[in-house]
């Protein structure tokens, strides 16, 4: 489809028309692409949910392509026995990429299987959820991705990468390379679990299902303490624009740190191997930004992460403010925040 409008793929609900977009709804599809050289000197862009990207601006001058791919596959341990990483509670499940992340992670909990239930509620879609190695309270997807199949769109050839072939690390992976940027994921196994731990040590989820009475939580108690905690802090998608966190969580190095808790001895801190990890949040509303509204963008006033925009704006808007916060940040703090937004 030519000129094709995307607002509706992609959160920030900017009405933005891409000059080529194409669905695909069977590999099928993707080869005829391949095979028509399609792709070859243009810009390309793969979209999922468009929940994690902000386009610069109003034309997108080159061709998205979307996958509809669908389809959800249990296999368990007896299916892999040849597999000698599994044990015999292991269950892997085959998604599809053009799954919605959020119903998969429903449907891995409908069917009490541990691993992705601290990942509930995450906009987006499944074969997104690898390249920016998605994360909250506690838990990231690389804990659970076993393997992710992809196509080479400059050779139609299929690679399939292991989990310590992704090099993932926070809100990171080698698919946000730009060398990367060839390879078209199109279903992932992921490792998860008939029985497990539940991770409920992050922020305030233990306080939450001890306020609910709840001594001994099951999968689903966990999953809705934290869609809840999640739906007090964050906009609702469709409804006010958003890409959830806008920034990146900074990592000081110790020394700079010290200085800092001086000055700010209320300032939360994750210290790890790379040094000290500062809520970007806490900075932001520290600042005073927290609330903060121009025209039709803003700052949300219950998590100061994330930037939204009210409708009827332009993406220069949201970038005019997100330099506006950087400034101020590294003014007060000496800190450069980076956006956790893809900017394209
Ligand atoms: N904080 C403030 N003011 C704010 C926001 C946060 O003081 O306006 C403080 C909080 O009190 C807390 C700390 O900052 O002490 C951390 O806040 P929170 O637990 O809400 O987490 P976050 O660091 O702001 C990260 C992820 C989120 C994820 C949450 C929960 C990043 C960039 N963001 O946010 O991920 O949901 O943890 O695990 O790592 C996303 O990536 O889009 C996203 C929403």
């Amino acid at each position: 489809m030519k000129d094709h409008s995307i607002k509706d793929l992609n959160t920030m609900g900017f009405n933005i028309i891409a000059k080529s977009f194409h669905e695909i709804n069977s590999l099928v599809d993707l080869y005829d692409l391949i095979n028509n050289n399609t792709f070859s000197d243009s810009k390309i862009l793969f979209l999922g949910g468009g929940s994690n990207i902000l386009f610069q601006e109003e034309y997108y001058d080159g061709i998205i392509i979307h996958s509809n791919l669908k389809g959800i596959t249990i296999f368990d341990y007896q299916d892999n026995s040849s597999n000698n990483s599994l044990t015999q509670s292991d269950v892997i499940v085959r998604c599809m990429s053009g799954e919605i992340w959020k119903d998969f992670v429903d449907f891995t909990i409908d069917n009490n299987l541990y691993g992705l239930e601290n990942l509930v509620d995450i906009p987006g879609c499944v074969g997104a959820s690898p390249v920016q190695n998605i994360g909250a309270y506690g838990v990231e997807v690389k804990d659970c991705i076993e393997n992710i199949y992809a196509i080479d769109i400059n050779n139609g050839k299929e690679i399939i990468f292991k989990n310590n072939e992704c090099h993932f690390a926070y809100r990171d992976s080698i698919f946000k390379r730009e060398e990367n940027k060839k390879y078209f994921i199109y279903a992932i196994d992921f490792k998860l679990k008939r029985n497990s731990e539940l991770k409920i040590e992050y922020g305030n989820i233990k306080d939450f299902l001890h306020h609910k009475n709840i001594e001994n939580p099951t999968l689903s108690d966990v999953a809705n303490a934290i869609r809840t905690i999640r739906a007090e802090k964050l906009p609702e998608v469709g409804v006010v624009g958003s890409v959830g966190s806008f920034f990146q969580n900074p990592i000081i190095d110790t020394v700079n740190f010290q200085s800092l808790k001086e000055q700010y001895p209320d300032i939360p801190s994750y210290p790890n191997d790379k040094g000290v990890k500062i809520p970007a949040g806490w900075l932001i509303d520290k600042a005073g930004w927290k609330g903060y509204r121009e025209n039709h963008v803003g700052v949300w006033d219950k998590q100061a992460l994330v930037l939204v925009h009210y409708g009827g704006g332009k993406p220069e808007e949201i970038l005019n403010l997100m330099h506006k916060i950087q400034d101020s940040i590294k003014e007060k703090f000496g800190i450069s925040i980076k956006p956790e937004v893809n900017i394209v």
